[in-house]
């Protein structure tokens, strides 16, 4: 059949009203994880759906679904979507227009009268920036059955409250919502997002075809020293936890950041304790984000910052957590081949490309055909609040994923 066309003003427009939840003085967005601004993005979000027919509902983790009920009850669903949760300074865009194309494509078939074989389910996955709760990505991994429920719950914000505590109190609110069974079976999965890197502009391509994501391990790293007074006590004497983190970054910097162009190493988050000017630091946490294409390379580098830590800590004790150790994947090389033929058909200019960043598509990929779609963003620019795309790339995004979805349910 003849896809309908997606309506890109509409999109447009939902995508600014989202940007008003957790809006930032500087333009951006801190739509934290399971906060209320996030809140406040699922009342829009469900909102515009139930009044296109679809069905809102929940599950166990947080993950927001809205489901296009299909024909046939035999045939697996096929999911679309992304992420409502955003970087404290994030942008108008990482994330939540994965969730507004998605919606925008169903609610178009929707209102166009098409009935799917398969159910359609646009889902908004929780915490996948894991900035207030780290790691991210945690809906994605306890739907696909990655991490336990028990384990996520556990994990604390910086002010103490657990994601436990935080779903709780998201459940209340949204209480009337049905629960799905956590991992229901699905039978593809296709996301959208703006790059967050520069190809696609460099190449002057509207649509990327994701072949796959790098590589990514994290860790939250404890140096544990001892306070004391800051005149007083003598420099041999010292077990001074920020002095063995600036040999250990200065290692870490030279020996795994140094030299390949595709390593990716960053320490984003520090803490020290207890913070006082006058107080030799007791403790310093930081964490490490490692990122490489090649699978064999990110593991060296990822044994050479444990050993690092090891070596270089004395006199104070080091504590490694590792959170991620996520191995660069491929995606379904069919699917891939519907992307680009709808992008094609469409008079959309494509290319294949390699995702630098990470998605919860990662963990969907072993449970199902799964694939992504990205649009340009403006100077590769994303995490930051001045991430920007252009409206033509929006709309051209969410039809290629319309036509994906239609020849997903075969129809
Ligand atoms: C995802 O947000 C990432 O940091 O790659
Ligand atoms: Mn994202
Ligand atoms: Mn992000």
């Amino acid at each position: 059949m003849q896809s309908p066309a997606i309506d890109g003003d509409r999109l447009w427009s939902r995508l600014m009203q989202l940007a008003e939840c957790g809006a930032t003085a500087k333009g951006g967005v801190n739509r934290q994880a399971l906060s209320l601004e996030e809140h406040a993005a699922w009342r829009l979000v469900i909102g515009w759906a139930e009044s296109a027919g679809l069905a809102a509902s929940t599950d166990a983790a947080g993950n927001l679904f809205l489901t296009l009920p299909g024909s046939d009850a035999e045939a697996l669903p096929v999911m679309t979507g992304s992420h409502l949760d955003s970087q404290p300074t994030g942008g108008r865009f990482d994330g939540v227009y994965g969730v507004a194309a998605a919606l925008e494509a169903v609610c178009t078939l929707a209102e166009a009268g098409v009935k799917p074989s398969h159910d359609l389910v646009v889902v908004a996955w929780m915490n996948e920036e894991g900035s207030r709760f780290a790691p991210g990505m945690m809906g994605s991994e306890a739907f696909a059955g990655m991490r336990s429920l028990e384990f996520i719950r556990g994990v604390r914000d910086a002010v103490g409250i657990s994601v436990g505590e935080a779903l709780d109190a998201q459940m209340a609110e949204f209480s009337a919502l049905p629960r799905k069974r956590l991992g229901f079976p699905i039978g593809a999965y296709v996301e959208a997002h703006i790059e967050q890197g520069p190809v696609l502009e460099a190449e002057e391509k509207v649509i990327g075809v994701v072949t796959g994501i790098q590589g990514k391990k994290t860790w939250e790293i404890s140096l544990l020293g001892e306070e004391g007074h800051a005149g007083t006590l003598a420099t041999a004497d010292r077990r001074d936890a920020l002095d063995a983190f600036s040999r250990i970054a200065q290692r870490m910097y030279r020996e795994v950041g140094g030299d390949d162009p595709l390593v990716k190493f960053t320490i984003g988050r520090l803490r020290v304790e207890p913070n006082a000017p006058s107080v030799v630091p007791s403790r310093v946490v930081f964490s490490i984000d490692l990122r490489h294409p090649d699978n064999a390379v990110l593991d060296r580098l990822g044994d050479a910052l444990e050993r690092i830590c090891k070596e270089s800590c004395a006199p104070c004790d080091v504590e490694l957590k590792r959170l991620v150790s996520a191995p660069s994947n491929e995606f379904d090389s069919n699917l891939q081949a519907t992307i680009e033929q709808s992008a094609r058909q469409r008079g959309i200019p494509s290319m294949h490309l390699l995702s630098a960043a990470g998605h919860d598509a990662r963990y969907m990929a072993p449970l199902c055909p799964s694939a992504m779609i990205f649009i340009p963003c403006r100077d590769g620019v994303s995490h930051a609040e001045h991430e920007w795309a252009e409206p033509a790339h929006v709309t051209a995004g969410a039809d290629v994923l319309l036509d994906t979805l239609l020849t997903l349910c075969g129809d």
